[in-house]
């Protein structure tokens, strides 16, 4: 039994004393009173510190309390829809836990590379933790989704002696003298349990060493690894729309404040709830290149309309800031109206930089359309194309083989291409799951491996797995902070885990 109330449940106390135990998150101070935002962890509620009602010595307290001052409360619990959380408590008794003096990240705007120096505090901040109780529910979900279905959960090495999705990424690490490198995929020791337990998921931490700064890519992200024995492609691609649709409906489900929090849009969640397309590599290209429309729409139109109403919106948006700059300058005005447009002037700011980011893109997108040569792989703008014509996330399978990872089985009927699958979410997110149906054929693989140069010795105990009993088998790759990113729509991976790793960034 908790020694005091959570403030998640003080619905249900109204009338009651309780005591609260959180941070200050909020102060604002009148004559005798005192109004403290308080968090703690499970949710936010105001309380009331007045002279008549809380005594001098405790509304001293309270006007000394700083932004995240660790305190006691005690007070009574008074329903009041108009306030956050539909209570308010005014306060009997406040105690001091621990002082907070000049807390750093104040509640003006900072820059995205001071919040992150700033990591293990910003973390408290709403929209953080909004962020993090997302997260937290994906996770959960995830597990759910698999553990209902009679998936067995796995856990895979992170010391690694072979690489898993190519040699360009791998993170080498010294074990006991012998070269080793950090995993960037639990398949292959997946496939070997899949061969014992039938159905299994690894969730775990996996490694890449992208030298680049993108919007997409971790050093160190969590990614989810499923692996079914007697599964082709077409039941692998059913289990990763059972799995997003699951983890969809729970996140609209439980998530509804933290969603309204981060200002998410839920209609394109929605509106994955129904099937996923699913088509090849063959019809994707066309329908980025423009050749063939989806409902009607052809790629290179709509991304030139887009354009052109992005170029108005800029427009638009200069003409509202050179008015709102203009009424500023008039003489006379009222703090209150100076503050208003202020603040308006800074929001038009940030829309009008958001546009010109756009504007950037869109020349480059249509650039995918116009110029994909057939046989690459998609680059981060190619899905964009693709994805902007759907209001789901998308299913591409049978890849040319000779961009895709050595495992992948060649689709039967034409050996042109291997049987991988990727999912792309949809409002320019991209790359959510790789997978797809492994090759069982052990000449096949001895072939492949030769061809990415791999060191045969290190594959030979996968190569066993089609040696003794092989059957058809499929799986996929989920990265956690890419769904994370999606769902809440981030505009990058690096707010979706705690403590981000990646390039440039190690601390805190
Ligand atoms: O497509 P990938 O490379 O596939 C694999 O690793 C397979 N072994 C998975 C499998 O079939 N079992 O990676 C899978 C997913 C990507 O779709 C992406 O969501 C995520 O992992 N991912 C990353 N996420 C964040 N940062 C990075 N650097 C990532 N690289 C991949
Ligand atoms: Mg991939």
């Amino acid at each position: 039994m908790s020694s005091h109330t959570y403030i998640h449940d003080l619905k249900q106390q109204v009338g009651q004393t309780v005591t609260l135990k959180g941070w200050v998150s909020n102060k604002r101070e009148g004559k005798g009173i005192v109004f403290i935002v308080l968090r703690d962890g499970t949710g936010y509620c105001q309380c009331v510190i007045t002279q008549d009602n809380s005594g001098e010595n405790n509304l001293n307290i309270a006007q000394s309390t700083a932004l995240e001052t660790s305190v006691i409360i005690q007070g009574s619990v008074h329903a009041d829809e108009k306030q956050i959380g539909g209570v308010e408590v005014q306060v009997n008794q406040i105690e001091i836990v621990g002082e907070s003096i000049d807390y750093p990240i104040a509640k003006k705007e900072h820059g995205i590379e001071f919040l992150m120096d700033q990591r293990h505090l910003w973390l408290r901040s709403t929209r953080q933790w909004a962020i993090m109780k997302i997260r937290n529910t994906i996770i959960f979900s995830i597990h759910k989704y698999f553990q209902s279905q009679g998936f067995v959960q796995m856990d895979a090495p992170i010391f690694t002696g072979n690489a898993c999705e190519g040699t360009s990424t791998l993170f080498e690490t010294d074990f006991y003298g012998e070269p080793a490198y950090l995993s960037q995929s639990g398949q292959l020791y997946g496939e070997a349990m899949a061969m014992a337990m039938g159905k299994i998921y690894t969730f775990g931490p996996t490694f890449r060493a992208e030298k680049s700064k993108t919007r997409r890519h971790l050093s160190e992200f969590w990614m989810i690894e499923p692996e079914m024995a007697f599964y082709d492609i077409f039941q692998n691609m059913d289990t990763i729309e059972g799995m997003l649709q699951a983890v969809i409906k729970d996140v609209l489900a439980e998530c509804s404040e933290e969603l309204k929090t981060i200002g998410r849009d839920t209609s394109v969640l929605e509106s994955s709830l129904k099937s996923f397309p699913r088509m090849t590599y063959d019809e994707a290209v066309s329908i980025i290149k423009g050749e063939k429309p989806v409902n009607g729409i052809y790629s290179i139109a709509m991304l030139e309309a887009e354009l052109a109403q992005t170029e108005e919106k800029l427009k638009s948006i200069e003409s509202e800031i050179a008015d709102k700059e203009a009424k500023l300058a008039t003489p006379g005005l009222k703090k209150g109206e100076i503050n208003f447009m202020t603040a308006k002037i800074i929001q038009l700011k940030q829309e009008k930089s958001d546009v010109e980011e756009d504007l950037r893109n869109i020349p480059q997108w249509l650039n995918s359309a116009r110029n994909f040569e057939y046989g690459n792989d998609f680059g981060g703008s190619d899905e964009t194309v693709l994805t902007k014509l759907f209001d789901s996330p998308v299913m591409v399978y049978d890849w040319p083989h000779e961009v895709k990872a050595f495992y992948l089985k060649r689709n039967p009927e034409d050996t042109r291409f291997a049987r991988g699958v990727d999912v792309l979410a949809p409002e320019g997110y991209g790359e959510i799951v790789g997978g797809g149906e492994r090759e069982t054929n052990v000449q096949n693989l001895v072939e492949k491996i030769h061809e990415h140069e791999l060191p045969m010795e290190a594959f030979e105990w996968y190569l066993d797995l089609r040696r003794y009993g092989s059957v058809p088998h499929s799986g996929f790759g989920l990265g956690l902070e890419r769904l994370v990113t999606w769902i809440c729509k981030l505009k990058h991976v690096r707010e979706s885990i705690p403590f981000p790793r990646m390039y440039g960034r190690l601390t805190p």
